[in-house]
């Protein structure tokens, strides 16, 4: 590889492979045809793994040479964010991962199963089915008679392409670049350049108190912590179930949080907003230990600042008790506006 502050170690390179959904497959056939194709596949042990009708035309690349890549645009960034005049620094980030080796066909029955079987587990993660076992009546057929294929994992490369080679102060102004742009996957653009170059200043809208780190984008996994967070609070305690409110986090609306020294998630903030006309911040929270330290502050500018909130005419918010800090940020208690133009009754439906 030509630019080894790229490179991937092999561990996060697996694990890349195993996380992105499309995998293409090139190789030749004996007669040198040259063959790509898209393969749904899976990371067993150590191997990634395929399956195929037997009569089918991967059949004819056991036991040849190829070549599996998977990858993800991360962000295209525009010449403008880095200068005024010359196009030269237009780029995309992304991450992308190879595996060279030789496809070899797994005929062990057990193994055949269990490939199948990891398959069915990434590809249909809600169940529904009996689990695939060589001996299993309904499984026995298929599994000798399907094509189960696979390359071992010896040769893996990841590279990771996120502004590394940009100095500092540059990817500071980068990750700014990318908050005003806003588009749908800035966000998380942001916090995965972030995370590449740990030795970037910290942005001023992300700056947060001492010792917490605030994200502008928190990944899935991070949902049932805040749900952990929030399932005792008095608008959620007895109403909404924990796996309630890891979805409403998981959903993909805007979600920003912090985190102490430790990773652990400390505060949070989300909102559901259409970007233009409305949008309605949820879930403020700040963990007991970390109150009255400016975090709630913090993550409540931030999630007003996020660039699907930030352009909404009217952002809703309900609480009980904490009107002066919401205050501050020019949100007004409802009753003391003057009636609207058109008086409506708002109605609800509540599924409880
Ligand atoms: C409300 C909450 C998010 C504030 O977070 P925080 O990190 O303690 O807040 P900050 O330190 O940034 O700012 C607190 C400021 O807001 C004011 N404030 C107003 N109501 C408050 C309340 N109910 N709780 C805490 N602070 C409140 C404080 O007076 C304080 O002002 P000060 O800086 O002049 O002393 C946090 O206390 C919390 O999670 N509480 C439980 C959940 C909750 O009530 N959420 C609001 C409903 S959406």
């Amino acid at each position: 590889m030509r630019r080894t502050e790229f490179e991937m170690s092999p561990a996060l390179a697996r694990a890349l492979l195993a996380e992105l959904p499309v995998v293409h497959l090139a190789s030749t056939l004996d007669d040198g045809t040259p063959v790509l194709r898209t393969v749904n596949s899976v990371v067993v042990d150590d191997w990634i793994g395929f399956h195929s009708a037997p009569n089918g035309e991967k059949t004819g690349l056991v036991g040849r040479p190829a070549v599996l890549q998977a990858e993800e645009e991360v962000a295209t960034v525009p010449s403008t964010f880095f200068d005024g005049e010359k196009a030269c620094p237009a780029t995309a980030y992304y991450r992308s991962v190879q595996v060279h080796g030789v496809i070899e066909a797994i005929t062990d029955p057990a193994n055949k199963a269990r490939v199948l079987q990891a398959l069915m587990e990434k590809l249909q993660p809600a169940g529904g089915y009996l689990p695939i076992t060589a001996d299993h009546p309904h499984y026995r057929g298929p599994v000798n008679g399907l094509l189960v294929a696979g390359i071992r994992l010896e040769r893996i490369t990841g590279k990771a392409k996120l502004a590394q080679n940009r100095k500092p102060p540059e990817i500071a102004a980068l990750l700014t670049s990318l908050w005003r742009r806003g588009e749908p996957g800035d966000p998380r653009a942001l916090e995965l350049i972030r995370a590449a170059n740990p030795d970037a200043p910290t942005p001023p809208f992300l700056a947060a108190p001492a010792g917490a780190t605030l994200y502008a984008w928190l990944p899935p996994a991070a949902a049932a912590d805040a749900a952990g967070l929030l399932v005792d609070e008095y608008w959620n305690a007895g109403t909404f179930t924990r796996d309630e409110l890891t979805r409403a986090h998981a959903g993909g609306s805007p979600w920003v949080g912090a985190r102490d020294a430790t990773g652990r998630l400390v505060a949070s903030a989300r909102a559901i907003s259409d970007g233009g006309k409305l949008a309605w911040i949820y879930d403020v929270i700040v963990a007991p230990a970390w109150r009255g330290r400016g975090l709630g502050q913090a993550v409540t500018r931030l999630i007003l600042d996020h660039p699907g909130v930030r352009g909404a005419r009217r952002v809703m918010l309900g609480t009980r008790d904490a009107h002066s800090l919401y205050e501050r940020f020019g949100f007004v208690d409802r009753a003391a506006l003057p009636p609207r133009r058109f008086p409506t009754t708002e109605m609800i439906l509540i599924r409880d």
